[in-house]
Order: C-alpha cells, then structure tokens, then sequence
C-alpha cells in the first residue's frame, strides 16, 4: 500500500470499504435468519405463532440476505477493488458508485420489510415486489456504467481476466434480472409475471440457473483469480486456461436451467438438453479450479502459516465438490431420487458455505486491512479458529443433508409387493429428525465463525484509520 502524496491521484476506496464491512454485516443478519429457519424445521414451535416469523417468510428472507446482501457486497466491494487496481485508474463516476451502494441498501432493507410481511412474486431468488425490481435495475445499471467506465479510463491495455469474470457477471445479471422480473402490477406491491404457465417455469429457470452460474459463480471467480494469485504472491497458473475456462464456462452456464424441470410439463428434448449442458459444464467448472489451486504450486508451504490463503484454496475444494455434484444431480434418473429432498440442500449448502461464503471471507480477509491502513487483520489466531469453526460447520451441515436426502428419496419411492408404499410420509419426516439437529449445530458453528469475524474485523478498523492509496504515475504490472 503506498501512501498518497498530498494532490496525487488516488483511488476511490470509501465505496469498497463501505461494501466490505456491510457484507461482514449483512453475513451476520442472513447466517442468523438461516439458523433460526433450521431449527424451526427441527423445531416448528420456534414459529412463535407470529405470521411474520413463519418458516415460509423468513425462508426467502434467508435467501436474499445470503446471497445478494452478504453475496452482492462482497461482489461489489471487490469489484471495485480489483477493477481500479488492473486498470491502474480510480473508479469512474465516483458519485454514482456511492449510489450503487446506498441504493444496494435500500434494496436490502426494502426485502428485509417487505418479505416477512408476506410481499412476494412467488418466484424463487426473485421474490421482491416490481417497486423493488425496478430500484434493482437502476442500481445494477449504474454499476455497470461505474464498472465498464472504469475499464473504459484503463491506463493498462490488457484487461485482466478477473473483470473478464466480473464484467459478465454484470452483463448476465442485468439480463436475467429485467428479463424474468417482467410482470404487470396490479397495485402497489402486488403484480402478475409477464409470462404464463410452463413458459414462466422455464424462464424462471434460466434465472435461477443463471443466478447461480453468474451471481454465485463468475463474480466469485473474479475473486479468484486476483485474490488468489494476490495472496500466494504467485502468478495465475496458467493465463491461457483462465481465458479458455472463461468463455467455456459464460457459453455453457445459459443452457443448463432445464435441470431444474425434470419430469414437469416442459418438453423431453429440453430438460435432456439442459442434462447435456449440465454434464458438459463439469469440464470448465474443473478446469477453473484446477487453475485456481495450481497457483499454489511451488507455494504450498504457505498453506500452514496462512489462514487466509486456506479459506481461498479450501472454498474451491468445495466448489470443485459441488460442480461435480451438480453434473450427476443433473442426470435425470438421479434427479428422479434426489429432487425435492435435503439432497439439493446440501448441494446448495456446500457451494454457498464452502464456495461463496469461503473464497468471499478470505477475499474480505486480505482487503479489509488494506482498507484501514494496517499490515493483517487485528488478531491472525481468529482467523484460524473462524475457518476451523466454519469448516466443521460446513461438514456437518452438508452431510447430515446428504443422508437425510438419499434416505428421503429411498422411502418415498419404496413399494410393497402389492404396490402400497412402504412408508407413510410422516414416517420419513420423523427419520429426518436427527439429521435436521445435526444441520442446526452445524449452522451455529459457521454462525459462530462469522461472528468471530465481524468481532476482528471491529478490531481492525478501530485501531486503523480509512486510507487514501495512491494510483501509480507509471503504468505498471497490476
Ligand atoms: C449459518 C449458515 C446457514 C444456515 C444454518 C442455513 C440454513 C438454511 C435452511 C434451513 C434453508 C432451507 C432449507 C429447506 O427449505 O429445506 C436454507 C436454504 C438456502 N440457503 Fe442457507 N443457510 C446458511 C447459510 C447460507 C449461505 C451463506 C448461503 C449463500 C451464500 C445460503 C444459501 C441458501 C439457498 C440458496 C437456499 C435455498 C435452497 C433451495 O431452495 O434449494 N445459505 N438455508
Ligand atoms: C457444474 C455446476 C453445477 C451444476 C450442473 C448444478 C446442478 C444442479 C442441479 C441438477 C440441481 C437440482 C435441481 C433440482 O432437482 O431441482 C441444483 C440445485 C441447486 N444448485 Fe447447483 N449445480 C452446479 C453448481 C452449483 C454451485 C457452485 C452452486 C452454489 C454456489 C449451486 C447452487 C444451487 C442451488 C442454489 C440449487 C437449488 C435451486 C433451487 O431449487 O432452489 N450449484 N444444481
């Protein structure tokens, strides 16, 4: 970090500080709702009979808080961060990224009102209400003015792969985003989607699918590829494979939604093509992967002394487990024993916990003292209990989901010689009983990791102060 000369340019970081502490944040708030929503499935009195604390409002609220609260401020914090620092320029159109990040609030709070009071779209991951969707739009278009302008002012030729990832990350979000948001309003915080019956299915789908390939992952592979090399004090593995994993990777995503409507009323030849797609998208998935851990090579000794380093190398152990994990879910007689079972749940859970929640904490770890003008974070043996405590959370949340779901799916499809099923449906709920404790301790531990962070994080920046880092005179290596 050098400090800037009085009159230098220097590079506009109160926006990426304010998303990075909001993420630690808002991690907290939607960890906190996922935890009470599990014990409430363990434990359906903890409903309070209030309707606003019912499972089905604080479900979405879970969903939403996670991924575009916690999810989209680490997004946009390290967006910012890494396209200036390639690019070699401050952020372009300072006050419409500080509007990215007030308006990005708004639209949190506006969720966290208005879905426990019941306001939804019914649609999953896209619930708010169309005043909301609208606010959205103009948010995410600012952001892509703020972030394409940048590069646009970029002192360094090459754009460097990383905005490659979060630059399509922006493009498809916005796409997916107006296109499966069109509805007709029938009042104030009440509307009808534009489209109807297997139609709407699918181009929910294509959203929600999308929403996981763009908004869960190609962002998050910018991460990647800047912190990783960053922290390992090591060049990307190999350039070429993150340019081929790139467009490999953006082309295969958009094809996949069919997966999610096996066996439904949209035609065979989609759901067996959207399987094709799925199968085919293991080989960018790995080959991403392979290229992120490799950086590592001739630096795996770091792996012992350097926490932050291992919550990224270990989140894509997790990614590389749940892109694998897809692909075979994809398959349909598969599909056919694992949908509608807490087998998708772990799925989920071992890519939002172990992927995004993993390679977002070890991103936040590197930048957050940067932001506040101090060397490492106030205390490095937190950092080594969180990712300890996380881990753990992480296996016992994704394993108890992965047996609760196969023993699922074997009951309910288990058959008596004359064609009676074998067990009653609550009988497989009572089986599920103990694995949905097990979840709950699970989601305590990861809870209990984030706190430790927001707890070090408080430390950091009380005993720093906001920096201005200056931008160099001379175009040099990012
Ligand atoms: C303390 C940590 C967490 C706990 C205890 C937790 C718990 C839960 C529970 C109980 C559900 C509902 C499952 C069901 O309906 O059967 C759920 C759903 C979900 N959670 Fe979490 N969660 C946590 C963290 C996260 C994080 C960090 C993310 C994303 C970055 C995430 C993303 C999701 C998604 C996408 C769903 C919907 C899954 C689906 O519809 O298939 N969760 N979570
Ligand atoms: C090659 C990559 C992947 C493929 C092919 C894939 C495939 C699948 C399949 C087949 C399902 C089950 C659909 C159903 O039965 O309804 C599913 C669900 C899901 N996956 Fe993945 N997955 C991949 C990677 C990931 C990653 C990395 C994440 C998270 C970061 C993720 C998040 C989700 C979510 C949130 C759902 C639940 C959707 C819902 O029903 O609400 N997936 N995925």
């Amino acid at each position: 970090m050098n400090p800037a000369p009085v009159n230098a340019a220097t590079y506009n970081d109160t926006v990426v500080r304010q998303f990075s502490l909001m993420a630690v944040v808002w991690g907290v708030v939607g960890m906190l709702v996922g935890l009470l929503i599990a014990s409430q499935l363990a434990w359906p009195e903890l409903n309070f009979g209030i309707p606003w604390l019912s499972y089905g409002r604080l479900r979405p609220l879970h969903t939403n808080a996670v991924i575009f609260a916690f999810g989209g401020c680490a997004l946009f914090a390290t967006s910012y961060w890494v396209v200036q620092r390639t690019s070699q320029v401050p952020l372009f159109a300072p006050k419409l990224a500080a509007l990215t990040f007030w308006g990005w609030q708004l639209v949190i709070v506006a969720a966290a009102i208005s879905l426990p009071m019941g306001y939804t779209q019914g649609k999953e991951y896209a619930e708010l209400e169309w005043p909301i969707d609208i606010l959205i739009a103009i948010v995410w278009v600012a952001y892509a003015v703020v972030f394409f302008g940048t590069i646009g002012m970029r002192k360094v030729k090459h754009i460097y792969v990383a905005n490659w990832f979060y630059g399509s990350f922006i493009i498809a979000v916005a796409l997916l985003h107006i296109v499966n948001s069109a509805a007709i309003p029938a009042g104030f915080m009440k509307s009808y989607s534009a489209y109807a019956g297997v139609q709407d299915a699918m181009v929910q789908w294509w959203y929600g699918h999308n929403a996981v390939g763009f908004f869960l992952t190609a962002g998050f592979l910018g991460m990647m590829y800047y912190f990783i090399p960053k922290q390992a004090e090591r060049p990307v593995y190999s350039y070429r494979l993150s340019i081929v994993h790139f467009w490999a990777l953006i082309f295969t995503y958009m094809w996949a939604g069919p997966h999610h409507l096996h066996y439904t009323a949209l035609p065979d030849w989609t759901q067996s093509l959207g399987m094709v797609f799925s199968l085919i998208l293991l080989a960018p998935s790995w080959g991403g992967m392979i290229n992120g851990v490799m950086t590592l090579s001739g630096a795996w000794h770091k792996l012992r002394d350097d926490p932050v380093l291992r919550f990224l190398i270990v989140s894509l152990s997790f990614y590389g487990m749940s892109t694998f994990e897809g692909p075979m879910m994809s398959i349909k007689t598969v599909n056919a024993l694992s949908h509608y079972t807490d087998w998708t749940i772990g799925h989920v859970h071992s890519g939002a916990l172990g992927w995004v929640g993993l390679i977002s904490m070890g991103s936040l770890y590197y930048l957050i003292p940067r932001l506040f003008g101090q060397k490492k974070m106030y205390s490095v043996p937190a950092i080594e209990l969180h990712f300890w405590i996380s881990t753990v959370g992480i296996v016992l949340y994704i394993a108890a989901m992965w047996i609760a779901g196969v023993m699922q799916g074997l009951m309910w499809r288990a058959v008596n010689a004359d064609g009676t099923l074998t067990y009653t449906f609550v009988e497989g709920v009572k089986a599920t009983y103990p694995f949905y404790v097990i979840r709950v301790i699970g989601g305590a531990l990861y809870l209990a990791g984030m706190l430790v962070m927001a707890w070090n994080t408080w430390m950091t920046v009380a005993g720093g102060r906001a920096t201005r880092a200056a931008v160099p005179p001379v175009v040099a290596h990012a």
